[in-house]
């Protein structure tokens, strides 16, 4: 079976790419002369583990190849993948322009029946949109739609494609349900279950998916805020409800608030489009706007603890301004270069804005980074960031931070506070050590008599409320 990707992205390339190893010839187009250039030249666009080994081995078998003209590698395929991003517009709505620029492209150069599968994350109804786009641009084409969305998770996106949770594949017509079920046969031998349903549904699995999962993330960081608040152990508590099947384990780790390329602008896209259906999802809006929240607290938070922790070391905390903050990540999450809607894009220009001296090392993503964060000076390793610094902010969990030696970052930093946004480290161990520790929902996240008072107060209420209904 051959088969075209139209847009090498994240998506597009990883799935061409793990599609080639399952044994199809696949053809890669991208708009981006550059990237493609590159990819034939052996040079990945992206940081994702174990990606150019795939690449290159299906390169050299000769299954897998990069081009930029559209046409022959569409009018040679049995299935043509639309991978073209879809970013939110002001309003949240999806912008569906790539897809639509798209499909209306490779319309005339279908030839024999097709069918043209969209796995970029889509508004229901787009599958619909395509269809009569492809069909006014060229009236006699054979083809079908389908849905197949994509739930990969950079960082570790082809264990995802090859291990999935799941397939799912939205289709109208058995024929390209049949066609799409025999190129996913070899993950179907492995035991992956395929769901199969229509087009609407399919595209709305994507976004409840992705949706349910951003609720569990704010969710964890809201109990996180409160165990700051009341003195209470988050770690404990995610252990406890996690412990519980219903609820499980997974994304009940606070953090600085969902970032990446697909929680914020799905989660924005499904609460829109729920409005124009006239049916709106008060817990999806309610998620949106408890992530946003989180995240400008942590600014909050950022300067109450380093005020507190210089206090500690005997140092000025008077101002914030002039003061030299190191940061460990800048990516939305370890394990990629992707910076799309992470925490550091929101917090950083913050600390700036306060007149904070930012220097900032990320193993992967300062490339991206620099192209929109100018008011950041980029090390290139954790003791360049460390060096004469106030205070250190970790904001991506990427493993070589959990290794730090502690006795070289104290000896580098001006005053060894750390403010750790990932809860990397045991509080009671980095105190250990001489280090000023506040992390997320962990009782050395505030000030003992802010906790204490909050408690007499909870305390009191609950006295109060006991006389009245006694
Ligand atoms: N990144 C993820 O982790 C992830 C996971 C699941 C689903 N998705 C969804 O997959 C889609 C793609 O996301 P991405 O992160 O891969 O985007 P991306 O921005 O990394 O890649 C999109 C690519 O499409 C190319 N492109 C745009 N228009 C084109 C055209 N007309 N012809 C050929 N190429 C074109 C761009 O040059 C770019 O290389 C989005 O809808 C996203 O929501 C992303």
């Amino acid at each position: 079976m051959k088969v075209s990707i139209i847009g090498a992205g994240y998506v597009g390339l990883v799935t061409g790419a793990c599609f080639a190893d399952l044994g199809w010839h696949v053809t890669c187009v991208d708009i981006d002369h550059e990237k493609i250039e590159g990819l034939r030249a052996g040079r990945m666009p992206i940081f994702e583990p174990g990606l150019e080994e795939v690449v290159n081995r299906n390169r050299q078998n000769g299954r897998l190849d990069f081009v930029t003209d559209m046409a022959p590698a569409v009018a040679q395929s049995d299935i043509v993948f639309l991978t073209v991003g879809t970013p939110p517009m002001e309003d949240g709505r999806a912008d569906t322009s790539a897809v639509a620029a798209a499909a209306v492209e490779l319309a005339p150069a279908l030839a024999g029946y097709t069918v043209v599968a969209i796995k970029s994350t889509v508004p229901v109804g787009t599958g619909t949109y395509v269809r009569r786009l492809i069909a006014e641009a060229n009236p006699t084409a054979l083809f079908s739609i389908a849905s197949n969305p994509e739930f990969l998770r950079e960082g570790n996106a082809i264990r995802d494609f090859m291990e999935p949770d799941r397939i799912v594949i939205g289709c109208d017509e058995e024929r390209a349900g049949d066609l799409l079920r025999a190129l996913y046969n070899p993950l179907e031998q492995r035991n992956v279950p395929i769901v199969v349903t229509d087009c609407a549904t399919s595209e709305l699995i994507k976004y409840s998916a992705n949706s349910f999962l951003a609720a569990k993330v704010a969710f964890i960081n809201e109990m996180a805020d409160l165990c700051d608040a009341i003195g209470a152990n988050v770690d404990d508590l995610a252990r406890a409800i996690g412990l519980d099947d219903r609820i499980g384990h997974s994304f009940l780790r606070p953090g600085p608030g969902y970032g990446g390329s697909c929680f914020p602008k799905d989660t924005l896209a499904l609460a829109a489009q729920a409005q124009e259906a006239d049916c709106p999802v008060r817990i999806v809006e309610a998620v949106v706007a408890s992530n946003a929240h989180h995240v400008r607290r942590l600014v909050k938070k950022i300067e109450r603890s380093c005020k507190q922790g210089w206090e500690e070391h005997g140092r000025d905390n008077t101002s914030f301004a002039g003061k030299t903050i190191a940061v460990l990540g800048l990516a939305f999450k370890s394990n990629t270069d992707d910076i799309r809607y992470a925490a550091s894009l929101v917090i950083l220009p913050q600390l700036a804005k306060h007149g904070v001296t930012i220097k900032a090392y990320d193993p992967a993503a300062m490339a991206k980074a620099g192209e929109v964060m100018t008011e950041v000076t980029y090390c290139d390793s954790i003791a360049g960031a460390l060096d004469h610094a106030d205070a250190v902010l970790v904001l991506t969990e990427w493993p070589e931070f959990l290794v730090l030696d502690w006795d070289d970052l104290k000896s580098r930093m001006a005053s060894p506070v750390m403010i750790d946004f990932r809860n990397l480290f045991s509080p009671e161990e980095v105190g250990n050590r001489g280090v000023t520790y506040f992390s997320l929902g962990r009782p050395s996240g505030r000030a003992r008599t802010d906790v204490e008072d909050n408690i007499a107060r909870l305390a009191d209420a609950t006295v109060k409320h006991a006389g009245a209904t006694s």
